[in-house]
């Protein structure tokens, strides 16, 4: 018999690092992870771990012989302005990536006769601002909204979210016989901020990196300009909304894909709040013109209010909550243990 599993790709990275420890503490389930690096020595253990690339159709192939896929967590993806200076491997990664666990859900879903659960951190850059003055004009965007993506990463993500509905409500509409269809869920996350890990290729890294950077008592050159303000969310909270997401009844989801959030502040007030914790933190603002026009793009607030409706998302972690309580007494344990 083939052994029920969660699937986590991508699992190495950020999201994959917080989510798993969350997981192997909750689930009964057995984790299989992928990702082309090893694991993080403190994860190594806890999941079977498999070395490997998501487009490798042979190493798919055998992961269904062996396992029933249950839920995967598709976290795999190349970030905005990594992907920007190599758009078409991100466009290899993100998207057919993508579409090749798509299929593997589809096959599975089917031959279970039960919906696996596929879910899939989108992201702000799946909205496209055209200007500033937009940007302060609508600054809480509701998800149909300014979908008009700027980066390689946000087309991928808006396209993959709109795979996913079509593979779980229109996939092979035109058989007599329509197999089970897998089950897609999305959130599109602000800028993450992690205690543990700091974000590679991403462009609402600034935030992390600066904070990051203070507590190791690091000089920062902030690539943003002080004004610019996009949402942001504690990394705990990430996990939350993933396994609340995934936990919701079918019934109560009124969309396939989410907005979630947790505060917006301009990049001056993530350096006072960096300042009021690392006194002496060497933090200069030094704008690159062409990622700051990447986060003009991006929408300053995010309407969640149909999370909040439909599976009761809140957020734990404020901005206060999530530096006093999260963020700083960490970050410090970790640097000056
Ligand atoms: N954190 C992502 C990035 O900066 C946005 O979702 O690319």
């Amino acid at each position: 018999m083939r052994k029920k599993i969660v699937l986590i790709t991508g699992a190495a990275g950020e999201i994959g690092h917080a989510l798993v420890d969350n997981l192997v503490e909750r689930d009964n389930h057995p984790l299989l992870t992928l990702d082309l690096q090893a694991l993080p020595a403190d994860l190594s253990g806890k999941t079977t771990h498999i070395q490997g690339d998501i487009m490798d159709k042979s190493l798919l192939s055998r992961l269904v012989s062996e396992y029933e896929i249950d839920t995967i967590y598709h976290l795999a993806a190349l970030l905005s302005t990594r992907s920007e200076f190599t758009p078409e491997a991100a466009h290899r990664v993100n998207v057919e990536g993508t579409l090749m666990l798509l299929q593997l859900a589809a096959e599975q879903s089917e031959w279970r006769s039960k919906p696996v659960k596929f879910i899939f951190p989108s992201s702000i850059a799946a909205y496209g601002m055209p200007d500033l003055e937009s940007k302060i004009k609508y600054a809480r965007v509701r998800e149909w909204e300014w979908n008009y993506p700027r980066t390689m990463y946000g087309c991928n993500k808006l396209y993959c979210e709109q795979l996913g509905i079509y593979f779980s409500e229109f996939y092979r509409q035109l058989a007599a016989d329509r197999p089970t269809m897998l089950d897609f869920r999305s959130l599109r996350f602000p800028g993450l901020i992690s205690a543990f890990t700091v974000p590679s290729g991403g462009t609402s890294d600034f935030g992390p990196e600066m904070l990051h950077a203070a507590a190791k008592d690091e000089p920062y050159a902030c690539f943003v300009r002080e004004d610019v303000c996009i949402p942001f969310m504690a990394m705990p909270d990430a996990v939350t909304a993933l396994l609340c997401l995934t936990d919701a009844s079918r019934e109560s989801l009124s969309r396939r894909v989410y907005n979630v959030t947790s505060f917006s502040l301009s990049a001056s007030d993530f350096h006072k709040h960096v300042l009021k914790f690392f006194p002496r933190a060497r933090i200069t603002f030094e704008p690159d013109d062409k990622r700051q026009r990447i986060v003009d793009s991006w929408p300053a607030d995010l309407d969640d209010s149909a999370a909040q409706r439909d599976w009761g998302w809140k957020p734990q972690y404020g901005l206060e909550r999530s530096f006093e309580e999260y963020l700083v007494p960490n970050i410090i344990k970790q640097y000056h243990p």
